[in-house]
């Protein structure tokens, strides 16, 4: 592609000889960017990020980066920074000493290593924190350690490999916002591995969606969230329902929907949907307590309610179908199980999915 940084293209690797972990995975990133391998356990997330760090080769297809093939480049002529989610530091080296490593691997004068490691361990806000060892820092300070060792030689890229998934929820997301700076601070071409949905929104310039070694989509998070090109992508990221659709007039943008009846949708979606046969995705905060003039409405016969503070999570049925509807704390007010709650829903906060 033009002006990919990092261009990957029909990679296919197998370990057994029999299943791929990696079906043909093609993507690219464009220099600067921050772009995010999502998917479940065992999608092959790890797998593209070891063929394009060099620790395992492909069976097929090729990786280069800045136009160069990587083919037969050795893991540590590559110039690519790594992360793992085990941070993998020298247990009996301090943490400048971990810092330090990569440049001294590459022959670099020890008083200038110490010197470049000194500011790298500033810049991820330990400076004064060079002389522990890694037992002697917490699981963040360590991250931010093995952050500070994969950047010190500018690398070519960024690669990390569910780096907070060993952390709390308040530390990891304390630790996303301090990649996010570092990583515009450097500009380095970064690509971040998670199966956790919501930091893949929080961090992310592009999502690159995987399941069983294939890539599902590969779009900006809005997009992902917004317009999911199949069920797979709209379950795994955020929360849904999800409703069987025919579309009955596609000029007017009718489709008859599983519990609802018919109902409006764009009729743009309506007609590029093959056979007019889909599903009709809508987010819970699609379900709107109904105004006056939402053209399609239902009433949700609530089951449960969630009170997250801010907002609600109303669980119900409406015309034999199980829907969930998320409204604002305060229109949740005196809403319990039993309630019948007037709900109203737009053809533009609705998505179609091609069945
Ligand atoms: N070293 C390995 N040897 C054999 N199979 C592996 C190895 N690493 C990964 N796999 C298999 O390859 C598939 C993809 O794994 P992986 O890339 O680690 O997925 P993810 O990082 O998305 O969890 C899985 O089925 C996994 O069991
Ligand atoms: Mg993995």
């Amino acid at each position: 592609m033009d002006g990919a940084y990092l261009e990957i293209r029909d990679l296919v690797k197998s370990y057994d000889g029999k299943t791929r972990a990696l079906d043909r995975v093609s993507l690219s990133a464009r220099r600067g960017e921050f772009v995010t391998f999502l998917g479940p356990s065992g999608s092959g997330k790890t797998t593209t990020l070891m063929v394009i760090a060099g620790f395992e080769a492909p069976d097929a297809g090729l990786v280069r980066v800045a136009g160069q093939s990587m083919a037969g480049v050795p893991p540590h002529k590559r110039g690519i920074g790594v992360v793992f989610q085990n941070y993998a530091l020298f247990p009996h080296r301090t943490a400048l000493q971990n810092v330090m490593f990569p440049l001294l691997m590459r022959k670099v004068p020890r008083a200038q290593a110490a010197r470049k490691a000194a500011e790298m361990l500033d810049l991820v806000g330990l400076a004064d924190f060079g002389n522990r060892h890694p037992r002697q820092l917490s699981g963040g300070q360590q991250q931010r350690v093995a952050l500070a060792r994969a950047l010190v030689f500018d690398p070519t890229l960024l690669l990390l490999d569910e780096p907070l998934g060993a952390l709390d929820k308040n530390l990891r997301e304390q630790m996303q916002l301090e990649i996010k700076r570092i990583q515009r601070a450097l500009h380095v071409t970064t690509v971040f591995v998670t199966h956790d949905q919501s930091e893949a929104m929080a961090l992310s310039d592009r999502i690159v969606v995987f399941e069983g070694g294939r890539i599902q989509q590969d779009a900006t998070p809005l997009e992902i969230y917004n317009r999911p090109r199949t069920e797979f992508v709209a379950r795994f990221v955020g929360d849904s329902n999800l409703l069987r659709a025919r579309i009955t007039d596609p000029g007017a943008g009718i489709a008859e929907v599983e519990g609802l009846g018919p109902s409006r949708v764009l009729p743009q979606q309506a007609q590029v949907l093959p056979n007019g046969q889909g599903t009709l995705l809508l987010r819970p905060e699609a379900l709107a307590p109904a105004e006056a003039d939402a053209p399609n409405r239902l009433v949700l016969a609530v089951e449960e309610v969630v009170h997250f503070g801010d907002s609600a999570l109303l669980i119900g049925r409406a015309g034999g179908v199980t829907l969930r509807a998320r409204i604002g704390g305060r229109a949740a007010q005196g809403i319990g199980a039993g309630a019948q709650v007037p709900l109203g829903w737009r053809p533009d906060a609705a998505h179609l999915i091609g069945a």
